[in-house]
This record gives C-alpha cells, structure tokens and sequence, in this order.
C-alpha cells in the first residue's frame, strides 16, 4: 500500500491542530497463517451485511433501517456509493448521500465498508453518469459477436481516466470526513466484472490489444510464478509448451480459455489503476468480488469472462497488485469448497455477499473458524428485519461477537477451527490445539432423524481446555499427543461472554452430556461415550475441560 506525503502531513496537521490523534487507518496484518483487518489499531471480525443495490441512494429509505441492523448484532454494512450519483455533471462532485450514510452509520455504532459502482457492476454499466452513457464515442462500449452492449470497454483510456478521477474524489473525500472516526473500514471496487454473452469484447480497441504480444508484466509474472502458479492457469499455459513470448493467441492457444485471460488482464489492469488513484488520496483496504461459475455454465461469457474467478486469480495478481483481496460472492450450497479455492496462494478470505438463512448462519461459522475470514455478509441484509433479532444471522452474529476477540487472538495459530456439516458430510475429524475433535450431526438417542444441518467453531484456550460453540452438533475428543489415551469431560459449562468475560450458566452432566451408551465399544476406541451436544437450532457456547486416563 502507497503512502502519499501530503496525506501523512494532513493526518499529523490535523491531530496537532484538534489535539487529539486520529485512530489508525485501516489496514490489513498477518498473523500466523492468518490474515486479518486491523481497525483502530485491533484485528476486528466483520459481522456485515450487504444493503440491497437500491437502498443507499436514499437518506429517508436508510434511516430506520441503520437500527434495526445493529439490533441484528451486525457490526458492518456493506453500502453503495455510485459514480452516476457523486458526479451527475463531469467534473462536479456531490457527496451529500455519502456524508449523510456516514452519519446515519456512525449514530448507530456501525461500520461500512463503501461498494464502489463505477464503471461496472454485475458486468454491466448501469451505474456510469449519464454523461458517460450517452456519450458512446468517448466511451466506447464492449462488441460481442452479436453486437454491442452496454458496458464499458477496459480498453478505453477515456473511461479509465473518468472512473479513477472519480473513485480518488470519492476517496479524498472519505479521507476528509472520516478520519478521525475510520467508520469506513474497506472499500469494494466496482462489483462482479467481466463480459457476459461472449468470451471476450470484440470490439476495435479490444481486437487491436489482442493481436498484440502478451503485456511483459503479465509475461514476467508467469515467468517468476512459474512453479507455483495455481493448477487452472498453468494447465492453459501448458498447451503451448509454455511458451514465454507472443501474442495472446500463440502464448496461450486459441479459444475461449485465452479469451478470458484476455480480459481478466484488461479488467484487472483497469482496476489496479482505479484502486492505485483512490489509494493515493486514502489508501483503505480495497477488494473486488466475483460473481463466481454456477453449475449450469459452461464458458467464459456464461458466467462473466475476466473478472476474478478462482482460476484467473494469477492473472489478477499480476495485473492488480493494489487489490488485497479477491473475494467471492457464495449462493451455491458448496460454501467450503468455494471458500477453499478462495484462500489459495495467501489470499485473504472475505464474504462480501452470501446468504442470511440458517445455512448463512453454518457459513459463517465455517468462514471465520476454518478458513480465518476477515468477515462474512449476506446480501440484501435490509429485506431481511422484519425481526431483527429472531433471524438465524441475527443469532449466529450474536455468538460470534461474544467470542470475537477469542477467534481474533487464536485465528492462523493452530488453536481454532470451525465447521458446517449436512446429511451428506455428516461427521468431520480435525486438530485444534492438543486433541483431534470428532465433530457429528447431533443424533438423538430415541430417533434415528438427523438435522439438515450442523455447525460450529472450537478454539483451544490452553492445554485441557475449549470454549465451542455451535448448533445441532456433537463433539468428542481424542489425543493427539503421549500419554493416557482416553479422554472424558472434566467439566462442561453452558453459558456467555459479557463484556468479554465468562459468565457461566448451568454446568451441564447426565443426559446432557451422554452420546453413546455401548461402553465395550466406546473403552475400544478411548472414548468415554460422553461429550459436547448442541442440541438446539440456535448457536450455543459452551467452556469444556478436559482430563485423560488409562
Ligand atoms: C450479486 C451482485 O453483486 C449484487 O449486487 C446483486 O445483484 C446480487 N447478485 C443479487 O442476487
């Protein structure tokens, strides 16, 4: 991330001058494997909602709404701001909606990460100002072979330089009003690019750039990566005996595969130059999403062709090293494979848009245990508070918050994980900290129904002991280091976290705590036939101690 002078100077100024300094700017830390948002100067868990496309364009539409999120145990909302309604006439800026937005969230102790609909949003240009629209000369649109559309093309100077102007006067202007309260904590640049309807845009600029050789910084990236490129990339490259220099077609074969890295490179040098402006002027965390392949496509253009897919991210990481993360936007069931394609080679894994039902609720958990995710959030969050509190989000927010700085202190160490289970993946096995934990659907003694679906997140706090928390689950714990083999509950204790400090409940024992009554089986394979249940559909915590014998 670049720094610019006058903005230090600004910061350090403005501090003398109030007397007071200003909190830290966001920014993005490792720890461990683990790669976390610091803000105000702590690693902060994203408990976020997206609002719908519409919402924010309006004061009145938002006002009661902002309430009612943070009764939802949100922490983050995810809001547009859009080019055509901060720059209505070229070159004059209004950023009422912005500052009132900001206001409305601040009053209601909310952070907001600001979507950036500039050029393109869900592959279209709907968001442009009138004045880039209708002026098709000076902004020329993407050619498929059936025609032209209306989005922008990423080969067009014009529109590079009118879209980084704008996004660097929205980010000035962030800078200006929100310093000293950092109520904006990332910023999401355009939404969901790439070309629908074709593999790549046909056009006169977009054809020119094609039968030109491959840019040398793409070239130079493969050839430096070349050993670690991730599968799908270098399979394309393979066709061509890997070839080190040529046009797009004689470096990576014809079709629709080059097609895509044709303009995963265009959209992601596009956006680089995008983030780098607004970077300068206030340099934020910054991400893109994809709209990511669904079962039904088939190629590029089905789904939209250059934007960051898990198999472009190479290409995006050479061709936008300003974006710090690649983030998908998860609908399909499958969240943990999707989340696993999204944590390759270092990438930090955030959720932008996803879902808010109960299998949000297991996605969430899954998200920040297993795969250390800076934040979850499910889209059109606002259609969703007809009972703030009573919603499967709502609840599973609720017992992530409390263990927040829990999961912050053990996130990329070894001691945390987290897990969604259904009744086709009914049983997981998985170290956290001394034991290897036996995770299963909960079962019922007297029936043999299963519930649809069970979740949850461990973190080892020393070396005999856990706080988990979780639904329709049950654990058991194995050793996983010398000495005796067995392991039972010393003590079980339901209960919360208030102002961060345990307050338990009722210590649970008996049918509470009894998973398997077939003792010869249970002394055969060290277990004692006790162990966690979480019996309910609300998220439970629960602090386990643990002892071994022979
Ligand atoms: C994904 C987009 O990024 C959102 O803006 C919205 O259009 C949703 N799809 C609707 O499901």
């Amino acid at each position: 991330m670049k720094l610019c002078t006058s903005f230090f100077c600004a910061l350090f100024c403005g501090a003398i001058l109030s007397g007071q300094s200003a909190p830290e700017i966001p920014r993005l830390q490792k720890q461990g494997t683990a790669t976390q948002l610091i803000v105000d100067g702590k690693p902060f868990l994203a408990l976020a909602g997206e609002l719908h496309n519409s919402s924010s364009s309006s004061l009145d539409y938002m006002r009661p709404i902002w309430g009612k999120l943070a009764q939802a145990n949100l922490n983050t909302v995810l809001a547009v701001v859009s080019w055509d309604l901060i720059e209505p006439e070229e070159g004059k800026f209004d950023f009422t909606l912005v500052d009132g937005l900001l206001e409305q969230a601040r009053s209601n102790n909310l952070r907001v990460m600001l979507l950036w609909f500039g050029s393109w949003k869900n592959g279209m240009s709907h968001y442009v100002p009138d004045w880039v629209k209708s002026d098709f000369e000076r902004f020329p649109r993407v050619r498929l072979r059936t025609g032209a559309v209306e989005v922008l093309s990423t080969l067009s100077e014009e529109n590079l330089k009118c879209d980084a102007r704008a996004f660097a006067a929205l980010m000035h202007h962030v800078r200006e009003v929100d310093s000293q309260d950092r109520t904006v904590i990332m910023v999401q640049v355009q939404n969901e690019v790439g070309v629908l309807g074709d593999s790549r845009d046909r056009g006169e600029l977009a054809n020119q750039a094609f039968a030109k050789p491959v840019p040398s910084e793409l070239m130079d990236y493969l050839r430096r990566h070349k050993d670690d490129l991730l599968p799908e990339l270098r399979d394309v490259w393979a066709r061509t005996g890997f070839r080190a220099s040529g046009t797009w077609g004689e470096v990576f074969g014809s079709g629709s595969a080059t097609d895509e890295i044709f303009m995963a490179w265009n959209y992601a040098r596009h956006t680089n130059r995008v983030t780098e402006a607004g970077k300068a002027e206030y340099p934020l965390p910054m991400f893109v999403n994809a709209w990511i392949v669904q079962p039904e496509d088939e190629l590029p253009g089905d789904y939209p062709s250059g934007g960051p897919q898990a198999h472009m991210h190479d290409v995006w990481r050479a061709g936008a090293p300003e974006i710090d993360i690649l983030a998908p936007d998860i609908y399909l069931p499958d969240f943990t494979s999707i989340c696993e394609l999204y944590s390759r080679s270092g990438n930090p894994l955030f959720v932008p848009e996803s879902r808010a039902d109960v299998q949000g609720a297991a996605n969430v958990f899954a998200a920040v245990g297993q795969f250390n995710a800076i934040g979850y959030s499910p889209f059109g969050i606002d259609s969703r508070l007809r009972d703030p509190q009573g919603g499967p989000i709502a609840k599973a927010y609720k017992t992530l918050s409390q263990l927040a700085p829990l999961i912050l202190q053990h996130q990329g160490t070894g001691t945390i994980a987290g897990i969604s289970l259904d009744r086709r993946n009914r049983t997981a096995k998985f170290r956290v900290g001394d034991y290897t934990l036996n995770a299963g659907l909960r079962t019922n003694r007297r029936s043999s129904e299963l519930p649809e679906l069970g979740y949850g997140i461990f973190i080892a706090v020393g070396p005999d002991e856990y706080y988990v928390a979780g639904s329709n689950l049950q654990l058991t714990f194995s050793a996983n280091n010398p000495g005796p083999p067995t392991v039972g509950l010393a003590t079980l204790e339901e209960g919360v976290f208030v102002d961060g400090r345990w307050t338990p409940g009722r210590t649970l024992n008996g049918d509470a705590i009894m998973i398997d009554y077939d003792m010869a089986s249970m002394a055969a394979t060290h277990q004692t036939g006790t162990g966690v249940r979480f019996r309910g559909d609300d998220p439970e915590i629960m602090r386990v101690k643990l002892y071994r014998f022979e």
